[in-house]
């Protein structure tokens, strides 16, 4: 199945459970828009691309849970949910980009089922979009991998991060498709191992070689030659720079250092020309998620915790940004890729 979807039947939205992932395969499904924000900030569903659909299937539940009575209070209840599902999380520009663009379909319905109609439409546009726009990207992407090369790869840019398909992982799935050889070093993605649970349980479902390292691992496989290419996703790119997992900016610092191609592989609605690297949030998550793995205490309980979710990486240390419309070396200007 989909990473997430909408069901017809009980009017809710599916999705695959991330955080039992590999150990536990579960569909939850949420039928409230508190059980799906619940979802969204413990990281259920998980990845820019996969958050966009998940605001965009938000505002879809919103309107089929509304009582409103009419156009008016329908529209007031669902401006509500839009800001409650954005509040999320803050640093994926495609959660907003979702809830925001099925927002803009209200003004092609004329009466209140006809909202109800539009909204749910859209938000399965975003979703089919999504893998449509993936399984470009990823053909534009396989044209820069080399039989035989071996990719290294942070976080969780595949299937799982997406719709369907993935980005980064996309990337590499399309490579492989046309025939290519390629291995993958995935980085574990501390604290909550995004890598090491699901990038490699991804991978190894479709056979693709894939070798586990921890984080701190990056700079010894580069030096020892054992990486010929960096692909990751992103959260946000803006004019200076690629917002990702916490960790890539290290990758991409160590990348450079060993010359070694460092490519960003992002849907064209990851892009944001309205900030600047110093005008993003970057999402603080809780203390406990570096104190404790699981229930497994690993730290003083009491420790103080500094624990960013995402870093900023410096236009400069990027070689290409893969993208649906193609690949785009920096120094870019955004407004006339975004054109
Ligand atoms: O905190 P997460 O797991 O949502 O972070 C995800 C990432 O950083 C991904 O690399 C990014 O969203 C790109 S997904 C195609």
């Amino acid at each position: 199945m989909r990473t997430i979807d909408w069901n017809d039947d009980s009017n809710s939205i599916v999705m695959i459970d991330q955080t039992l992932l590999p150990m536990e395969y579960k569909v939850i499904e949420c039928k409230t828009l508190a059980s799906l924000c619940e979802a969204i900030k413990s990281l259920r569903v998980r990845g820019a691309p996969a958050l966009g659909a998940a605001g965009a299937y938000g505002i879809a539940l919103a309107a089929t849970l509304s009582s409103a009575s009419d156009m008016d209070a329908l529209i007031r209840d669902l401006n509500v949910a839009a800001k409650t599902i954005k509040a999320t999380r803050p640093t994926a520009v495609n959660l907003a980009w979702g809830v925001d663009r099925t927002m803009g379909a209200i003004s092609d319905a004329y009466d209140l089922s006809g909202i109800k109609d539009v909204v749910l439409a859209e938000a399965k546009n975003i979703a089919d979009e999504d893998v449509e726009t993936n399984k470009k990207l990823g053909k534009h992407g396989a044209k820069l991998l080399e039989d035989g090369d071996t990719v290294m790869t942070h976080c969780n840019a595949g299937k799982m991060a997406c719709v369907d398909w993935g980005t980064a992982l996309g990337v590499i799935r399309s490579a492989v498709e046309a025939g290519k050889d390629i291995k993958v070093i995935a980085c574990e993605t501390r604290p909550l191992n995004q890598g090491g649970r699901i990038t490699t349980w991804e991978l190894m479902q479709d056979n693709i070689d894939v070798t586990l390292i921890s984080d701190s691992m990056s700079g010894h496989v580069m030096s020892k030659g054992m990486v010929d290419k960096v692909i990751v996703g992103a959260d946000r790119i803006t004019g200076d720079a690629v917002f990702n997992k916490i960790g890539t900016y290290t990758h991409s610092v160590l990348a450079r250092e060993h010359e070694i191609p460092f490519f960003v592989a992002a849907p064209i609605s990851t892009f944001d020309p309205n900030n600047w690297e110093d005008t993003v949030t970057i999402e603080q998550r809780d203390a406990n998620e570096l104190r404790f793995f699981k229930d497994v205490q690993i730290a003083p309980a009491d420790v103080k915790v500094y624990n960013p979710a995402f870093d900023a990486t410096p236009m400069e240390n990027v070689t290409a940004v893969i993208t649906e419309k193609g690949v785009f070396y920096p120094p870019f200007l955004l407004d006339e890729l975004l054109a």
